[in-house]
């Protein structure tokens, strides 16, 4: 029985435990459930608000416009993803292990550099491209298996190192370090950025793996380096030479926005939703609990001292930072002119889950306070 299947770009795939005409399928539900949420194109969630700011400074800095790209789709060929970055045949990163397979020929993308080749066919010389890629990979709090990158791909010519003095590929990497460096400060502003430069190996190619030292922290952010020779000649660019670099944008934004844990980024919950803003890299997230709330109801009818402000104040006294947030739930004037107030308290702690005999005890505490402090007669 065919529960869900997802198209994307004119292929199919099916759910996890449905029944698969392909046995390579290893995609499971929670990565299903993932395509398509395109959070890199939500102006208010960090990873856009942080795209849209890379997308300043190439706009800014640069005489020579990047296109850009956002909306290429994330199922991918085998040859788009490996062959064409010439990731060797026997690398352990075309294994069912690292990546995800739709069936033999279709990966969901590891990495941008899968769309490199086919935009420098096209003729694109210089771009951006951004979007969701997929590593089967160990998890913790800055490891998922879907995350985000941006890919920065640009193409030089002769005219333009010839004058320099310099062999191609030294000035293609000279540019390179200006570009990126460039990016850290425009990203970073305030905080002291040190650049650490060091070789490692990932995947396919040598590359330089350039570190962002922000406050004291390294911080593995970036894949960069000079385009192999081979992938330009094989995409009608013989003469040229290349630098590129693939930025992983969770890393970023989780010290941009001192967001402590990547599965923030897929949160639906309100209360970190509404903390960010387009446009806005500097704003620090507040943490809140992730312990469950617990909701007790109180109303009385208020007499001519009553405030708000006082309310709370009795409450917070008794059941200090337990209490979350106070609300007016209902607001009602009989015909004797008389005023019912009926107020929701949360309760939730930061740090544990708390029992119902501990809140029933608290509230109990509340009541009593309230009546004594506010001369009020709560209902029952
Ligand atoms: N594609 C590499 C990765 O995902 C990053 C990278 C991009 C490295 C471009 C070099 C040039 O690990």
């Amino acid at each position: 029985p065919v529960v869900s299947i997802l198209e994307l770009g004119g292929v199919k795939i099916a759910k996890d435990d449905v029944v698969r005409d392909d046995p390579t399928n290893n995609v499971p539900d929670t990565i299903f459930s993932k395509l398509g949420m395109q959070l890199h194109r939500r102006n208010q969630h960090p990873i856009g608000i942080l795209k849209n700011a890379i997308y300043e400074y190439f706009d800014t800095n640069f005489s020579s416009k990047f296109d850009k790209f956002d909306d290429l789709c994330p199922l991918v060929s085998v040859k788009q993803n490996f062959d064409d970055v010439l990731v060797p045949a026997d690398h352990v990163s075309r294994s069912y292990n690292d990546t995800y397979y739709v069936d033999s020929q279709t990966v969901l993308r590891c990495h941008t550099s899968a769309h490199q080749a086919e935009l420098l066919r096209e003729g694109h010389t210089h771009f951006l491209v951004t979007g969701d890629v997929y590593r089967r990979d160990s998890i913790d709090s800055t490891h998922y298996p879907v995350f985000h990158q941006m890919e920065g791909f640009r193409v030089f010519s002769p005219d333009e190192w010839e004058p320099s003095g310099l062999d191609a590929t030294s000035y293609a990497a000279e540019d390179l370090k200006k570009c990126l460096e460039g990016l850290a400060r425009h990203l970073f502003e305030g905080d002291i950025v040190k650049f650490g430069k060091q070789l490692k190996y990932v995947h396919h190619f040598e590359y330089l793996g350039y570190e962002f030292n922000v406050k004291e922290n390294w911080l593995e952010v970036l894949g960069c380096g000079v385009t192999e020779q081979e992938i330009l000649r094989r995409n009608g660019r013989p003469d040229n030479v290349a630098w590129a670099f693939g930025l992983g944008l969770e890393r970023l934004a989780m010290v941009l926005f001192d967001i402590p844990d990547i599965r923030l980024f897929w949160s639906n919950d309100e209360r970190f939703i509404s903390q960010f803003c387009s446009g806005q890299l500097g704003i620090k997230f507040k943490p809140f609990s992730k312990y469950p709330p617990c909701y007790k109801d109180m109303s009385f009818w208020i007499n001519e001292s009553f405030t708000e402000n006082n309310l709370c104040e009795v409450i917070r006294g008794v059941a200090g930072d337990l209490v979350e947030e106070v609300s007016l739930i209902d607001n009602f004037t009989n015909k004797k002119g008389m005023t019912s107030h009926c107020y929701r308290i949360a309760y939730r702690s930061m740090e544990r889950s708390l029992t119902d005999e501990e809140i029933n005890d608290l509230q109990w505490n509340v009541r009593e306070q309230v009546q004594n402090k506010l001369n009020l007669v709560l209902d029952e």
